[in-house]
């Protein structure tokens, strides 16, 4: 079996559901369900013996090592983080915690329970830590995509606190050989996406007819994938991945945001037509401080040494996510009230517009 954590939120979620729709190999879900993670993202695995939900924190010591012991994974994914920038600005400490700290205590749990593993088991097992392109920090229009070579520039709290995990991850490889995998993934986006990030955020704010708010000039740039590439990306690295090495995911869409945002109201305006065009909801606000440009990804060394490229394309991705959330209304609804509404008057009302 593998011990996933983290499974409850956007991409974790979706990496469960695709891996048991894809096998029969148990997975252990470590959890502690913050803001982001959501029971209801899995669902359809009620009453499956192969998933084994635990709420907990990726921080506990005690915790994480019982469950090595207990279960006796052949692999650990760490999806665990705090993951939305705009939070990591207006409070980092969770991100700190959870990102580095916690990240820093799967690892030696990991190493204690490797150390003591023998034969096959020991040389089978993997860590592997999901990260992200925001480490590599911002490329100017015309630079060269990044590589898994790139220096690290972290320039938000957020990709600094993963920037630290995955400089810890490489340093339990090449201090204590434990076998470790680190993928790094452009902006993804799909079902069960909380509604804080772009994609979801605009779909709600749209079918509200609420102003749909654009950042700065609406030109920044990000690299798109469909979350179901991110998790056959993931399981490709597991099964194939050389331990100690890093790989870049990405979905070959550079998008700047607002190219992104009218798409979203053109697929909305085919599907749920309304009186007015969505895009005349389209706010520009303040920007984000320290606003990364622009984000690419050269994904030429996943591709080359373990054959994997995305299935989805951006516009059949994008129709699909829209047809997700008109489909699941209630999912929504239910995410939607409470912490949320605080979490978007905290973010909007300092940038001028209406939560
Ligand atoms: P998310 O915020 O939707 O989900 C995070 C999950 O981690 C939630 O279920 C939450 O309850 C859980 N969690 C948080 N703190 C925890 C703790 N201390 N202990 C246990 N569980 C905890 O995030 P996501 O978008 O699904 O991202 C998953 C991973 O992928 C993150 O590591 C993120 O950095 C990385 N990533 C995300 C993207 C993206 O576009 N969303 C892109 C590249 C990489
Ligand atoms: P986001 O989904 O927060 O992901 P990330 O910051 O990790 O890339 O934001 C994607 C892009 O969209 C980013 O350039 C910021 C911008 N953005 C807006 O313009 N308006 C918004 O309301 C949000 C949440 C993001």
């Amino acid at each position: 079996m593998i011990l996933v954590t983290g499974g409850a939120g956007f991409i974790g979620s979706n990496f469960v559901l695709q891996w048991l729709a894809k096998g029969d190999e148990p997975v252990v879900n470590l959890d502690k369900l913050t803001y982001a993670g959501n029971l209801r993202n899995l669902d359809s695995l009620r009453g499956d013996a192969r998933h084994i939900f635990v709420k907990g924190d990726i921080d506990d010591p005690k915790l994480v090592a019982q469950l090595l012991r207990e279960h006796q994974p052949r692999a650990l994914v760490n999806f665990a983080a705090e993951s939305h920038v705009d939070r990591s600005i207006l409070g980092p400490a969770e991100f700190v915690r959870t990102n580095i700290h916690g990240s820093f205590n799967l690892l030696e749990a990991a190493r204690a329970y490797w150390d003591g593993l023998a034969g096959e088991a020991k040389s089978g097992f993997r860590f592997l830590q999901v990260s992200t392109d925001e480490v590599y920090g911002s490329l100017a229009a015309t630079d060269a995509p990044f590589r898994e070579t790139t220096a690290y520039a972290p320039n938000s709290p957020y990709a600094a606190s993963k920037a630290a995990a995955d400089h810890m991850v490489r340093a339990y490889h090449h201090t204590y050989g434990l076998p470790t995998l680190t993928t790094n993934c452009s902006n993804n986006y799909g079902p069960f996406q909380f509604p804080e990030k772009l994609i979801p955020l605009v779909i709600l704010n749209a079918l509200a007819g609420k102003p749909i708010p654009v950042y700065g000039d609406g030109k920044n740039v990000r690299d798109w994938l469909y979350v179901d590439d991110h998790c056959s990306g993931i399981r490709r690295v597991l099964e194939a991945g050389r331990p100690g090495e890093v790989y870049n995911i990405g979905g070959n869409s550079e998008k700047a945001n607002i190219e992104v945002v009218q798409t979203l109201c053109a697929v909305l305006g085919e599907l749920r037509p309304a009186a007015k065009p969505y895009a005349s909801l389209i706010s520009y606000v303040k920007d984000r401080p320290g606003h990364d440009r622009r984000y690419a990804i050269d994904a030429g060394k996943i591709r080359g040494e373990l054959g994997w490229q995305p299935a989805e394309n951006f516009a059949g991705g994008m129709r699909k996510t829209v047809e997700w959330y008109l489909a699941n209304a209630e999912w929504t609804r239910q995410v939607s009230s409470g912490e949320y509404q605080q979490w978007m008057n905290a973010n909007y009302e300092a940038r001028g517009a209406a939560a």
